[in-house]
Parts: C-alpha cells; structure tokens; sequence
C-alpha cells in the first residue's frame, strides 16, 4: 500500500516560491567529466536522485574516488587515462539511459570487456544506436537480440576518427560519440541534428578541443583527442524538465502563481516554454545569469485563463523531448484541438510515452488520436472530473514521468486516483511529493 499514492480532490490556489533538484543531464555529466579531470572536482547541488547516483557508482567501479557529503560532491579524478579496467567488471546503469549511452563513449578503449546492464525499463531501449557509431571508432559489442542489454563492450587500443550523421536529435548519441572521439586521435566529424547541447557547452567551458558550427537544422561538431581535462567545480542548477511538472500544475490551477527559483534555462531545453507561452499560458523569466556556459534563471508562472490549442512546429520537439507528457495535460484544457506531430522518439523513453498519453488523457474523459508518431488532442477548457471517478495508474515500467504527470493530472482535474510505484520519482526527482505537498499546505 505504501508505495501507492492516493489523490481524492483537486489543488486549491496557491502562491510559493519552490526550488526543484539540481539538472540531470547537468549532473551526469558532471560526474563523468570530473572523473577524467587531473585531481578533484567538486559540485553543489548536484542531483542526488538514483540516475546520478548509479552514475557515481559506475566511477567508482572504474577506479576512481568519491566523497558525497549532504551539500557538496567531490570526485578525485585521475586524468584522462585514469580509469582501471578490472576484469568480469560489471556496470549497473539502472533506469539511466543518459548514463547507459553516454558512459559507452568513455569505454571505447577498455582494456578488458565489460558488461553493461539496467533496469527492466533500460533493457528495453535502444542501444543499437550507440553500439553502431562507437564500431566505427574500432569498439566491439555484442548486444541481446544486437540491439538491447546487458551488452559487452570490447575496447580498442587502435581507435580511429569517424564521421557521422546522427539524425534522431538525441543528446545521448551526440555526447556517447563526443567522448569517443575526445579519446580518439584525429579528427571526428558528427553533423548532429539539433538536440540539448550540455556537452558542447562543457567541452567549451574546459577548453576541449571541440569546435562547433551550429546550423539552422543541425550542428557541425569537429572534435580531436583531448589530452587533459581540468577539474570542474559547478554549482548545478535546477533542472527544468522537474520544474515542467509544476509549470503545468500552475497553468492548469486557479488564480494561483509560482516561482521556482535559478533554473537552468539552456536555450536547448525550454522547448516547453516556448509551446505552453504559444498556448496562452503566463511564464517570465527573472533574473537571467549565465553560469559556466549555461543559462540560468528564476521562473515565473500564472494560472492560465483561456488556453489556446496549437499545431506544434516538430523544430520545437527536441527542446520540450522530456516534457510532452505535462504539455499534453495542458492541451487537454485548451479550446480546440491541438496536434504534435514527428514524435516518435517519445516511444523511446522510460516507457511508450505516446501510448501513456493516451491512456491517461482517455481516463481523462478526452478524446485523442494517436499514432505511432504523433497525437491529436481534443481539448475541453471546462475539463473537470467528477469526484467520484476512479483513476488507476500501474505497469508503467516506473516511468518516473508518467508517475508526476498522473499525479499532476489528478490535482488539476480531479477524480480519485490510485497511483502506483512511488518509488520511480527517486530516479529523477525524490522531494516532489514533498514540493507538491508544500503547495498543498
Ligand atoms: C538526455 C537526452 C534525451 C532526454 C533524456 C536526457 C541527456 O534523450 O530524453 O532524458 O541528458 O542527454 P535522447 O538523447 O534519447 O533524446
């Protein structure tokens, strides 16, 4: 029973200023640069949630120290070349598709195999499109079925430049080969299809030699060994894929308003932003500042009086990837129909989250139509369930996204809900039921 949570009524108005955990792609990447860097690196804020922690132990299985106290990380790197490679080593990378795929890059030249497994979610992901570009440096792999894990990596001491065209837009793939190509001699050619660019912005802030031309559509990145990485002390900010959940809450509740304080407002990731201000609802950003490359800022938000649908530009997708599943609750209360399209890359994630939007927005009472990559959504701005209708949300593959945006959903329109696995908000964001609380009281 415990780790099931019960919603019985909607969320009065409200009117707090929050702060959401530290940014996980920030904060994976820290890691695992800090563990190559010549000595100790040290971060604030850091996310203590169980991606970044399954990232630390990683680290640590390939020999590198770590000392995590309650307000600050440190990470004894050893150098570029620091890492010992132990044989029968195993690598856990749980729920974790950022640290699965981008750690790979780091193993390229492994000097003994090693073994990569996850969660029952992880294990159901693609890795194919990981074990394809790193081949073509001179890594072997052997996958389950060539495309899932656990897999083996087999590093090469004759590694060698590529190029390559990746054209899914993921971050992960992008960064996996970046650091290959970091540990490559000579020169690697990716023309990327835009996605988030925490690694870009970080190779830049450490002097990397990585040169980027960004383009309309896509990014051209020229990437050369790097011969040593200089310790990264960074203070993390908070992640806005966490603070899209109580944008939407806001947005969707009445004569409410929030403020959730310095967070990362990387151009690459307020996709979100930018389609929910389309859509009518109030966000302003406060105080900007930029922080080691990244862009950071407080946010303000409004309830939302009418909303508007909208037929979103697929060039928005890759900025809002992570937060389509709360975007799509809003568009449940807008006046006609929306429509997003080119999204199959949402079936990829922590669980098909195209076929949960349509099962939570169905148990919402609204009328979708789904396909293999797109959704219309016939919104209902008098959207409101009665008190009485029962709601149960389980095998979800504990998508930790499908878990908040169930409970979102059920503060903003009502009804009785049984939401199942609480635990799956630990990968990603342990305090939002506390937060969620906090607006509550
Ligand atoms: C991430 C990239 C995205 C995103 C994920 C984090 C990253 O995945 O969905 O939550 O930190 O690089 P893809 O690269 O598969 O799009």
């Amino acid at each position: 029973m415990p780790n099931i949570v019960e919603i019985k009524r909607k969320i009065g108005k409200f009117n707090k200023t929050i702060t959401v955990p530290g940014d996980k792609s920030l904060s994976i990447r820290w890691v695992l640069f800090a563990s190559l860097a010549n000595g100790k690196s040290k971060a604030q804020n850091l996310l203590l949630s169980e991606d970044v922690l399954a990232a630390i132990e990683a680290i640590k299985k390939l020999g590198i120290k770590v000392n995590i106290k309650k307000k600050e990380c440190t990470i004894f790197g050893k150098g570029i070349d620091g890492y010992k490679y132990k044989k029968n080593l195993t690598i856990d990378a749980k729920n974790s598709g950022t640290l699965g795929r981008l750690i790979l890059g780091l193993l390229v030249n492994s000097k003994a195999p090693i073994k990569l497994i996850g969660d029952k979610s992880l294990s159901k992901r693609d890795f194919m499109r990981i074990s394809e570009p790193l081949s073509k440096f001179g890594a072997k792999f052997k996958l389950r079925k060539n495309k899932f894990l656990p897999l083996k990596i087999y590093g090469s001491s004759k590694l060698k430049p590529i190029k390559y065209f990746e054209k899914k837009g993921s971050a992960q793939c992008k960064s996996s080969i970046i650091f290959a190509a970091l540990r490559t001699e000579g020169n690697t050619k990716i023309k990327a299809k835009k996605s988030r660019n925490h690694t870009e912005l970080l190779c830049k802030y450490l002097k990397l030699p990585v040169i980027v031309k960004n383009n309309r559509n896509f990014d051209e990145i020229k990437i050369n060994k790097a011969k040593k990485i200089n310790t990264l002390n960074y203070d993390i900010p908070s992640d806005i894929s966490s603070s899209a959940f109580f944008i939407a809450l806001t947005a969707l509740s009445k004569d409410s308003k929030l403020i959730i304080k310095n967070v990362n407002i990387n151009p690459s990731r307020i996709g979100a932003i930018t389609i929910l201000k389309k859509m009518g609802v109030k966000i302003f950003f406060k105080n900007k500042k930029t922080y080691k490359g990244e862009e950071k800022a407080d946010i303000k938000i409004l309830s939302a009086k009418n909303i508007k649908a909208i037929n979103c530009p697929p060039k928005l997708n890759s900025g809002a990837i992570d937060e389509f599943l709360v975007i799509f609750l809003v568009a449940a209360k807008a006046k006609g129909i929306s429509y997003f399209r080119n999204l199959s890359e949402l079936n990829q994630k922590e669980s098909p989250r195209l076929k949960w939007a349509e099962k939570i927005l169905t148990n919402l009472g609204v009328k979708t139509i789904t396909t293999e990559d797109s959704i219309k959504i016939y919104g209902n701005p008098n959207l409101n369930l009665n008190l009485n209708k029962k709601i149960n949300i389980k095998n979800y593959l504990k998508d930790h996204r499908v878990f908040m945006t169930s409970l979102i959903a059920a503060l903003a329109f009502g009804g009785k809900w049984r939401i199942h696995d609480k635990e799956s908000i630990n990968t990603s964001f342990p305090n939002f039921l506390k937060i969620i609380n906090n607006l509550k009281k």
